[in-house]
């Protein structure tokens, strides 16, 4: 089994990457809590899938178990919805001293932990991420949030799990659009941080297999992570070059309804559109938005939208948490594998479309 240490002063959690972890969750889970009642937080899909398994294999670990179920998709990430799991919660007679296990993609882990830092002041969690995405990105970090119907995330905050337990076998099951879907955060960790991945992501044989070598890949990126968030941990300075390709892709997910495009694909048609600019403008190495391109084709994924609707993506970028009163924060490539943070007038983003 992997292991990483999320060091943070008071609050250091373990990151565990295994194969097939998923099926001894309980007996691991014991080892970190002594209390009684585990409460689930899973959506349909997943749940039709594992839910079962997991509740039987909790409840012959002694554990008290309630599942929760929502419905899949990013509108689950709405009050409303926050609401009826707290209402299930409490239902269940969830108290401060008990666990919530947040089991599923981004979706899910955002949900549940934002109801676990908020429901009674805060309830200790655990993340299980079922997606790649949420495996490299949104399951470390502390980051928890619902929407809001002007924007994506706007309501969160920062609350880290007790620990994340990582089974990249689950992978298996992920329709290829999903698996695609994370490897633009990979391809992401890859431009800011690692050119070393960046090469090893170019050169690997997806073919053939797809999850091919992706317990290293995941260990690198969940590493990549938990390194710049011990720097920064509340966003207010490097953590910000995880948003690399993020400003555009927001945008994009909540002009199209989040239905259209997918996290990742949106993410990966802001990389490449940011980066062809700033090539162009002569602070990125010649080349780079190429050696994108060519790994997002690569992975099935999008690199530009024809006729975008600029004046229309620019509103939806008004709202967004990158915002700096009438400043921006966007990330920029000096070269592959590094990454920073140039401040723009938020007008100026128009050149980066
Ligand atoms: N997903 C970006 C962050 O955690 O900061």
């Amino acid at each position: 089994m992997k292991e990483l240490i999320v060091e943070l002063p008071g609050k250091d959690y373990p990151i565990y990457i295994e194969k097939g972890l998923f099926g001894r969750l309980g007996k691991e889970i014991s080892k970190i809590y002594k209390g009684k009642k585990v409460a689930v937080v899973t959506d349909e899909n997943i749940a039709a899938e594992y839910g079962r398994d997991v509740e039987a294999d909790l409840l012959s670990s002694g554990f008290l178990v309630k599942l929760v179920i929502i419905k899949p998709g990013e509108k689950s990430k709405s009050l409303e919805v926050y609401a009826e799991v707290c209402d299930k919660l409490l239902e269940f007679g969830i108290t401060k001293g008990d666990l919530i296990v947040a089991f599923g993609g981004g979706v899910t882990g955002d949900l549940a932990g934002f109801v676990a830092s908020t429901l009674l002041r805060g309830i200790t969690y655990v993340q299980v991420p079922t997606s790649l995405l949420a495996q490299v990105d949104s399951s470390v970090g502390g980051k928890v949030a619902i929407d809001h119907p002007r924007g994506k995330n706007l309501i969160g905050s920062f609350y880290h799990p007790r620990a994340v337990f990582i089974d990249p076998e689950i992978l298996k099951t992920l329709d290829s659009r999903f698996l695609n879907d994370g490897m633009a955060e990979v391809i992401k960790y890859a431009c800011i941080r690692s050119p070393e991945l960046f090469e090893k992501l170019s050169e690997m044989e997806v073919e053939k297999d797809p999850l091919n070598g992706l317990e290293d890949i995941i260990y690198t990126c969940c590493k990549i992570k938990s390194g710049i968030v011990q720097r920064d941990e509340k966003d207010a300075g490097e953590r910000m070059v995880l948003n690399f390709g993020h400003t555009l892709g927001h945008a994009i997910e909540k002009y199209y309804g989040f239905e259209k495009y997918s996290h990742g694909e949106a993410v990966a048609i802001g990389m490449y559109a940011i980066t062809l600019k700033t090539e162009e403008e002569g602070i990125t190495k010649a080349g780079t938005a190429a050696s994108i391109k060519r790994l997002l084709t690569k992975y099935s994924l999008p690199f530009k939208i024809e006729g975008m609707d600029k004046p229309g993506l620019l509103e939806a970028i008004a709202l967004d948490k990158k915002s700096d009163g009438d400043d921006l924060n966007i990330v920029v490539l000096s070269e592959i594998g590094d990454g920073y943070l140039k401040k723009i007038k938020k007008e100026e983003i128009l050149r980066y479309l």
